[in-house]
């Protein structure tokens, strides 16, 4: 029972902080391997990819472009994660990044369903503030 209790213990403790150790400019280090650093780094270039996807559709008043840009970045971006992978970020930065995913989902849709230029800017302001947040509190280091 005590066991059991100490080994469900360590497990939520994993869940919850993933495999960090701090680091020289008071972010914490996400350890990955080497391969697993290049994956999520192609992730985030592939987010500032559908960002400038977005902003040029919006300069050209293309909604349609602005759709495809966004559901570039949704959550079928995440589905085909290892979870090993997953396992190790801590839990703060998976619902940053899945929640973040959500938004570029719904970005999509509501810019198919008529939103406007200015209501687009607004929200991407708002998202961005997710990229802001996780860059400032996370690094990744590889192993
Ligand atoms: C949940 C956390 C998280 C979110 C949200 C996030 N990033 Fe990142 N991003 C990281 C981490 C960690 C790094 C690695 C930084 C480091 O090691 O200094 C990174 C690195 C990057 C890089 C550098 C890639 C490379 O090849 O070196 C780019 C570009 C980037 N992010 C873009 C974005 C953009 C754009 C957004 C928002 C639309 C975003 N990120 C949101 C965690 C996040």
């Amino acid at each position: 029972m005590i066991l059991w209790t100490i080994v469900i213990g360590v497990f939520i403790k994993f869940f919850i902080t993933g495999q960090t150790i701090p680091s020289a400019d008071n972010r914490r280090a996400v350890v990955l391997s080497a391969s697993e650093k290049d994956i999520v780094l192609g992730e985030m270039r592939a987010l500032l990819i559908s960002l400038n996807g977005i902003l040029k559709g919006l300069g050209n008043d293309d909604f349609k472009a602005v759709s495809i840009a966004a559901t570039a970045a949704g959550s079928g971006m995440a589905a085909d994660l290892n979870p090993l992978l997953m396992a190790k970020l801590p839990l703060d930065f998976k619902t940053l990044g899945m929640g973040l995913h959500k938004d570029f989902d719904q970005l999509s849709l509501d810019v198919k369903n008529g939103m406007t230029k200015d209501q687009v800017i607004v929200r991407l302001g708002e998202m961005t503030n997710k990229c802001l947040a996780c860059h400032a509190t996370y690094k990744i280091e590889s192993k």
